[in-house]
């Protein structure tokens, strides 16, 4: 601000004239309505409104002025600055509109196009389940044995003591590779399709060194029809270890790891007397019910559905290695012992998630895998 003009002549005070104000507010307009954008405006308004624009600088000199021409000044000066305020906010306004209406376009999300991205698959808890055991037993020094799942019989019921008469083997349950075509009447292939994991077991002891521990994972095939309990084609895994000394103690602990593995630690297990050709003693293994901790065996107790109040479960069947399958195996029964345990994947599966259906693990609908929380 000048200092106060002692010697006033409104005409020697440009700034303050009519026709400069005038212009003034002309050049401030013409840039507002010119102005295409927001930043083009704030431009206008650092130029035609801000400190150093000429109606600023203009209103400043008033004070200089003597009081009779002060609110003539006043008023003129006001009233510009009024029009310019008016005109900046209606094109700010006009301007914010035209931005939003804009964003709306370009931004539009057109939310009934097609689907255009693969959707997600998740791993199938069977598998986690498997590799979740594996791994469990990878931690305790054991590797992981796979087999082929179209099998030579011999390694399928023979090595495993598993007699030519044995039930197991019959049509019913095995299903048998067909013999080459054009081969004589009578010619059998002399293969199947793996009714069980235990093969592997005898791969593993006719090609690895001693001591030997050994989990194996995988699929197994039966002549089952398709029911809400049965599955013609299902996981087992299997667990093998052959060393000097071994008894079934380590067994014991052998599943007790992999119980507690699958349904967390806690459980009671308990082996009973069973039999299977390939190991002496056999033993059936049975939790305490995850579900009811064993409470509904009690007297009066509430019923449970997943151990049909029997306090107990059955999960696997284990046993002593038989010493004929060592021998088949060409290992020495004297100096070797032997424990193995098998299990079905899918029935553990349903028992640790109460799942009824066994049709809904082969299905492979990835709603069902989802529900089990790996997407990939
Ligand atoms: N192979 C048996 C089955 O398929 C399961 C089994 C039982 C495996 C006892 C074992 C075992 O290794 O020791 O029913």
């Amino acid at each position: 601000m000048s200092a106060p003009n002692k010697n006033y002549d409104p005409v020697e005070v440009t700034a303050l004239t009519a026709e400069e104000v005038e212009r003034a507010t002309q050049a401030a307009l013409t840039a507002i309505s010119s102005a295409r954008t927001l930043d083009e405006l704030k431009e206008a308004r650092i130029a035609h409104a801000g400190d150093r624009a000429p109606l600023s600088l203009a209103r400043a000199e008033i004070g200089a002025l003597p009081p009779q021409a002060r609110a003539d000044a006043g008023r003129r000066v006001g009233a510009a600055v009024g029009r310019v305020k008016d005109a900046m906010a209606a094109r700010q306004d006009q301007l914010e509109r035209e931005r939003d209406e804009q964003v709306l376009i370009t931004e539009r999300v057109d939310v009934t196009l097609p689907y255009d991205r693969q959707p997600a698959g998740a791993r199938h808890p069977v598998s986690m389940i498997a590799d979740k055991l594996s791994d469990v037993f990878v931690a305790m020094g054991y590797e992981v044995a796979e087999g082929p799942e179209v099998e030579a019989e011999w390694y399928n019921f023979d090595a495993l003591n598993i007699p030519p008469d044995h039930p197991a083997r019959e049509m019913q349950d095995t299903l048998f590779i067909a013999p080459p075509e054009g081969a004589p009447a009578g010619t059998r292939s002399g293969m199947v399709l793996r009714t069980h994991t235990s093969p592997v077991q005898v791969r593993s002891m006719l090609t690895r060194p001693l001591p030997l521990y050994v989990v194996s994972p995988g699929r197994a095939y039966r002549n089952e029809a398709l029911d809400a309990t049965h599955l013609p084609v299902f996981y087992q895994i299997e667990g093998l270890a052959v060393d000097e000394g071994l008894t079934m103690a380590d067994l014991r602990g052998a599943i007790q790891a992999f119980v507690d593995a699958l349904f967390g630690a806690g459980l009671r297990t308990r082996l009973r007397p069973d039999y299977f050709p390939f190991t002496e003693p056999s033993a059936d293994v049975s939790m305490e019910c995850h579900v009811c901790r064993g409470e509904s065996a009690k007297p009066g107790a509430e019923p449970c559905r997943v151990c049909r109040s029997q306090g107990w479960i059955e999960i696997a069947g284990c046993g002593m290695v038989n010493p004929r399958v060592l021998v088949a195996c060409g290992i020495d029964p004297d100096r070797y012992s032997g424990f193995a345990f098998g299990l079905g994947i899918e029935r553990a599966l349903m028992l640790s998630h109460g799942i009824n259906e066994i049709r809904d693990t082969y299905d492979g609908d990835v709603r069902f895998s989802r529900a089990f929380g790996t997407e990939i």
